[in-house]
């Protein structure tokens, strides 16, 4: 049965013990609501680590919306089961006042530059600076591990790495494939909150993105990718466009062209019944 552990100076004894006998460390953060995404990334950990590892905190200096944060479903009992039947040997499930004994009053935060203050960055200010917070301090009292991210929030994965590899902080980090439902929609614990027509009007974002995708596959210029998701975006009611961009994979820069058969990673964002969503796919930029 997983182990919850409410306390820091607790999580940091607990893995010491593990480490001491020779464990190697496989660490998931995530805020709670898990889905099956988040169960990919605890049994991906847990294939590849001796220990599978979790920690469940809604972490307030990341919502740059209060409501948002206020919103978010949080039930530790279910999530607790997930994580048991996913084979999570350990969750740090601490409360807010152990985690940042100041909150509200401001707390550190890390700010990793450029690849943070654009698109999710731009839309949600100082977001990226909480997440880089919490994820530098689980890291720091977790010690050496390998740390699975799902690549659904694909900018939050590249600012991890910039993070990771600018404090030299002692993890690996690795982005998993984005689980979908069926008729393609990206699984993400925000999608429990939209209605029937709510969810159907969310299938627009994978349908953006793979009008993006062929576009570039038939040899289409970056900008044309970008226009035939903007063009699929507006043809959905019920969706408000955020934005359709195309970076580089590697280092999140924009790209204004791509060269036959380079990897782009195509990104779109916006608004379903006041709900924020977000999806991403890799493409290949096709024959000029
Ligand atoms: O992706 C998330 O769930 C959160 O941003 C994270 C990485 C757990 C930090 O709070």
């Amino acid at each position: 049965v997983t182990e919850v552990i409410t306390s820091l100076p607790r999580w940091r004894e607990r893995i010491a013990t593990l480490r001491a006998s020779g464990a190697t460390i496989g660490l998931t953060m995530t805020m709670g609501a898990l889905h099956a995404g988040h169960v990919s990334l605890f049994e991906r950990a847990r294939a590849e680590c001796d220990v599978s590892l979790a920690t469940i905190f809604v972490n307030p200096l990341q919502f740059n919306d209060p409501a948002d944060f206020v919103a978010y479903r949080m039930d530790l009992t279910d999530d607790l089961d997930v994580a048991d039947r996913a084979g999570v040997t350990a969750v740090l499930a601490p409360s807010t006042a152990a985690m940042w004994p100041r909150w509200p009053t401001p707390s550190t935060t890390i700010h990793v530059g450029e690849i943070a203050e654009t698109l999710e960055g731009a839309d949600r200010v100082g977001h990226f600076d909480g997440v880089c917070a919490v994820v530098a301090k689980l890291l720091v009292l977790t010690g050496p591990c390998v740390t699975y991210f799902g690549e659904k929030d694909f900018q939050q994965l590249c600012v991890v790495r910039r993070l990771v590899s600018d404090l030299v902080l002692d993890a690996e980090v690795v982005g998993c494939p984005i689980v979908r439902e069926d008729d393609g929609v990206a699984l993400s614990s925000r999608n429990a909150r939209l209605s029937a027509a709510g969810r159907r009007s969310a299938r627009v974002l994978h349908r953006a993105l793979d009008a993006g995708r062929e576009a570039l596959a038939r040899g289409g210029t970056v900008q044309v990718a970008t226009a035939a998701m903007r063009g699929v975006a507006s043809q959905e009611p019920g969706f408000q466009l955020a934005y359709a961009a195309t970076v580089d994979p590697a280092s999140f820069g924009a790209l204004a062209e791509a060269a036959p058969g380079e990897p782009v990673r195509l990104l779109i964002a916006g608004i379903v019944e006041g709900i924020r969503l977000l999806d991403n796919v890799e493409a290949v930029a096709g024959r000029a």
